[in-house]
């Protein structure tokens, strides 16, 4: 049977943005925290290299900031890129203060262990040796599950926004959402005051990708058909090392590898960065994905090498004994040998625009982490800028609901969710088969090099599926395979209409037709057809 829930704040996601928020709502707020699968289903459990803050007194936020900018191409907003750099320190201190077991080095002026990563001119990325994420989210899930006022709901999909609008009422609000329990099948209606999207990214809308099953960007396609804008949806990164085997699913090889002394190499053990960018492996992630990209095809071959093994066990077991393992149990001893590894699609740096609040275009409606658009990652995102991102805009978020605090509507406006006209489907092979092939030609015509060709014919491709998914979505009763299908087309599509708009190359965004950046750089905004103008 159908259920309503009624909650003060509704948070959709229970990674670092989604759990951070959680944590910094006041305690007389009911909260609920929801996951589509487990509470470590998304990218932060995942996260290796670390969060970037200017913890080093040689270290100065000034240059934080330029990095930012150049690592962007020029497009981020400096004033998201000088409001998130300045409160980094702020952010790691609350983690601190959270308990999460950062790497401590006695010799280093902060008291932690700061690495390096491509685009930083500093060494500033605190990290929990290469499993940064995983102490962040068990710290987090901990703190969450100590705390009376949050409930941590699993396994439950939210299929749609609910707003003032979709229920008849006067005003732009959100007030609430549409959720699949997957246990019960049924879809019930959570309402609550404030609502925040902590979805994570639509990295999974490309073929290969560092990303977990969940990454279909849910989020940014509830937020577009609720009548939010987004931007810069066209700039994917394509990470430069992930593991290169037949068994290893999507396995992330840390840039910090890189940071250490990692070369890359072609089969023959050449090395190769040096005929692309002077600051080599260190270069940023496009220029290096690139590189890689252009060398495989020059050559025929399916992956480039990375070779750490030149600084020991001793040091590898230290500073990265995850890949260390994982390599291990693929038959690779990266203290002997050098790591196979192909680019792979890793993070989406457009989303749904907000401010500085986390706030959307929607009263009541925050979006927060990977899911938003704030200004800060312009055309291409600095490395382990993007943690930062999820705990200091979750902090920003929080103090805006509280101090914007206002009354819903009633719990009794919201209408039920509708299944009266739909039927059990008997054809899910049109789901798993229309998964495929977006994610394939998505890879194939929208990936690391692009052209005005590929880029019509993708648009075609997606046109279609949207409309073979969306007959799909209003006969049949919905799935959480459907759902994920659904906002995987949707963000495609974004995809392809911001890249085509875009005519020049310009970060993680590279045509073969436009090859050079213009000379002034804008955002791509799109605006849905039910967006409210004011
Ligand atoms: P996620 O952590 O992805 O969480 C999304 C949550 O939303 C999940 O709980 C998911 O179940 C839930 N969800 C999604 N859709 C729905 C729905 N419809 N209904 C209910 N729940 C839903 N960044 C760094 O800064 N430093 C790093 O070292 C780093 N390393 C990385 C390594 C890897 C392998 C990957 C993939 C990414 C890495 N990143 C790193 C990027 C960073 O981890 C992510 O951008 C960040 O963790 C995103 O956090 P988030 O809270 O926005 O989303
Ligand atoms: C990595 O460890 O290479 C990932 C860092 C990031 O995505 O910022």
């Amino acid at each position: 049977m159908q259920q309503q829930f009624n909650y003060d704040v509704l948070i959709i996601g229970s990674g670092a943005a989604g759990l951070s928020l959680a944590l910094q709502l006041p305690k007389d707020k009911k909260v609920a925290v929801i996951s589509k699968r487990e509470l470590n289903a998304g990218s932060s459990w995942r996260a290796q290299g670390g969060i970037a803050a200017v913890l080093d007194p040689a270290d100065s936020v000034e240059s934080h900031i330029q990095d930012t900018i150049v690592a962007g191409a020029n497009l981020g907003n400096p004033k998201a890129i000088r409001f998130t750099v300045e409160n980094a320190k702020q952010s790691i201190n609350w983690l601190i203060d959270q308990q999460v077991p950062f790497t401590e080095e006695t010799a280093d002026s902060s008291g932690y262990h700061l690495t390096q990563e491509g685009g930083h001119s500093h060494r500033r990325i605190i990290h929990a040796a290469d499993r940064t994420g995983l102490a962040v989210s068990e710290t987090l899930i901990n703190r969450a599950q100590e705390a009376d006022n949050i409930d941590l709901l699993t396994h439950k999909v939210a299929v749609d926004l609910i707003t003032n609008a979709k229920s008849g009422l006067p005003g732009n609000r959100c007030i609430g959402a549409y959720i699949l329990d997957q246990q019960s099948g049924h879809v019930d209606a959570y309402h609550a005051q404030a609502v925040a999207l902590a979805t994570g990214g639509a990295s999974k809308v490309y073929l290969y990708t560092s990303n977990s099953d969940g990454s279909s960007g849910d989020g940014i396609a509830m937020a577009w058909r609720a009548g939010c804008r987004v931007a810069n949806m066209e700039f994917n990164q394509f990470h430069p090392t992930c593991l290169y085997h037949p068994k290893a699913k999507s396995f992330l090889i840390s840039e910090a590898v890189r940071g250490e002394g990692g070369k890359l190499l072609l089969a023959n053990g050449e090395p190769f960065m040096q005929r692309f960018d002077e600051r080599l492996e260190l270069a940023p992630r496009d220029i290096v994905a690139r590189a890689i990209d252009h060398e495989m095809k020059r050559l025929g071959d399916d992956c480039v090498y990375l070779d750490i093994s030149h600084r020991g066990k001793a040091f590898i077991l230290e500073h990265f004994p995850t890949i260390y393992q994982r390599c291990l149990e693929y038959g690779i001893d990266i203290s002997q040998d050098p790591i196979p590894v192909v680019p792979a699609a890793h993070y989406t740096c457009g989303g749904v625009i907000t401010n500085e609040q986390g706030l959307t275009d929607i009263d009541g409606l925050y979006a927060i982490g990977e899911t938003a658009f704030t200004g800060l990652h312009g055309a291409n995102r600095l490395a382990s800028n993007s943690l930062l991102e999820c705990f200091v805009y979750a902090q920003s978020a929080a103090q805006h609901m509280v101090a914007n605090w206002q009354p819903n509507a009633d719990i009794n406006d919201i209408n039920a969710w509708d299944e009266s006209q739909v039927t059990d489907s008997d054809e899910d092979v049109i789901l798993s088969h229309n998964w495929d092939e977006l994610r394939r030609f998505m890879w194939d015509y929208v990936g690391i090099v692009r052209t005005n060709k590929r880029l019509t014919r993708a648009q075609h491709r997606v046109d279609l599926l949207l409309g073979e998914i969306n007959e799909f979505y209003s006969n049949y009763r919905v799935t959480s395979d459907l759902v994920e299908l659904r906002n995987l087309a949707v963000v495609a599509s974004l995809i392809i209409a911001s890249a085509r708009q875009r005519k020049e190359s310009r970060g993680l965004h590279y045509t073969l037709d436009y090859p050079h950046s213009a000379n002034v750089a804008r955002n791509t905004i799109l605006t849905p057809p039910n967006y409210l103008w004011n």
